[in-house]
């Protein structure tokens, strides 16, 4: 608390990240991180860049990144937007495009930045229960609004959404913008990328986080139609002209590129999460169904707090949420290496009794 803050910090709730826990040799599943490494490609580009250029401003426009990404989801350059890490892109969303006198509706389980944006652009917004199964239901969403926005497949329990839903929402709500934030579709979900040249209120939101293991180098993208691109630009440009450097810029065009590294690492990825949620019924537990590189599971008989803590202890970390109380008995975890999970299914199994 400060006399100096603007009023509006006084009222903001911060969104409060998956621990990045200091400690060596933890068996690390909080954070729905790829656990296969980025692309050596997109390591050597990197490694690359690392010269006297640093000294020059980088290309503001990230031109060549985006027109990759254009060629690689058929789309025009015009039509992509990046930004710095997708939680950038995202609140440049929420600030260029779902800022209306309408609310902008999302799931009320959901990816837990929204409402921050929310909060900080003070844009109202009404939340939309998934339903008994845990799963969202976009009949629910033809209602007035100033914008919906989704992810697909859902976080944090992992559920896709079939893409003729999306195709139908888009048929009844054509005056707000929807935006299908699609973090983890490459684990298993249809993109909704396919749609933007019939939709111009569709608005794909991708990060290089997961599916191309590079959270740490924070880049992600929206592609849509290219006003609403414009959009974007107007507040990226009256916020920050450079949000990509020169090594984020050079990574992520080489790892657009690695077609087969992506490929292989993804199909890993799927491989584990069958195998795991296999392992994991067998012991109790009840999975949702999952498209993303992490799943939401409960044990009827156990607290999710509990076993979180206990699974601590044996230097296994996965996510607990307590709120809403609906989703307190489940524990988020990320799809690990083979040797990670089966790690997590015997501290299970110790655990259990
Ligand atoms: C649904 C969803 N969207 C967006 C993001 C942000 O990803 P990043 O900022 O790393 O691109 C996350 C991160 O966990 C997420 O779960």
């Amino acid at each position: 608390m400060s006399k100096f803050w603007s009023d509006i910090v006084h009222d903001l709730t911060p969104y409060v990240p998956g621990e990045q826990p200091k400690l060596a040799n933890l068996v690390k599943l909080n954070t729905n991180e790829n656990p296969y490494g980025p692309s050596p490609l997109a390591l050597e580009a990197m490694r690359r860049e690392v010269a006297d250029s640093l000294r020059l401003y980088p290309d503001p426009g990230s031109d060549l990144l985006r027109q990759e990404i254009a060629q690689y989801h058929g789309v025009t350059a015009v039509q992509v937007f990046v930004g710095n890490g997708s939680d950038e892109v995202l609140a440049h969303v929420f600030h260029a495009l779902l800022k209306h006198d309408r609310p902008v509706l999302f799931p009320d389980i959901t990816y837990s930045f929204y409402p921050v944006y929310c909060g900080l652009y003070g844009i109202a917004h009404e939340t939309v229960p998934l339903d008994e199964a845990f799963q969202i239901q976009l009949r629910q969403y033809q209602k007035p609004n100033g914008g919906i926005i989704f992810p697909n497949p859902n976080a944090p329990t992992g559920s896709p959404v079939a893409l003729a839903d999306i195709e139908r929402l888009l048929e009844a709500n054509t005056e707000s913008v929807v935006v299908v934030d699609e973090a983890y579709v490459d684990f298993g979900c249809e993109s909704a990328i396919s749609l933007v040249d019939r939709f111009p209120q569709l608005l794909v939101v991708h990060t290089l986080s997961k599916s191309r293991s590079l959270a740490g180098l924070r880049v992600g993208y929206a592609v849509g139609n290219a006003a609403l691109i414009e959009g974007l630009n107007r507040v990226k440009d009256s916020f920050n002209s450079y949000p990509l450097g020169r090594v984020a810029q050079a990574g992520a065009l080489a790892a657009m590129r690695d077609r087969q590294w992506f490929d292989s690492t993804c199909a890993k990825v799927v491989a584990t999460r069958r195998q795991l949620v296999a392992e994991l019924v067998a012991i109790g537990f009840e999975v949702l169904p999952s498209a993303a590189n992490f799943i939401f599971a409960r044990h009827p008989q156990r607290d999710g707090a509990a076993l979180t803590a206990a699974l601590r202890e044996r230097s296994i970390i996965v996510r607990h949420f307590k709120n809403p109380s609906r989703i307190a008995p489940f524990l988020r975890i990320t799809i690990g290496t083979e040797q990670q999970c089966t790690s997590l299914v015997s501290a299970l199994r110790e655990i259990l009794g």
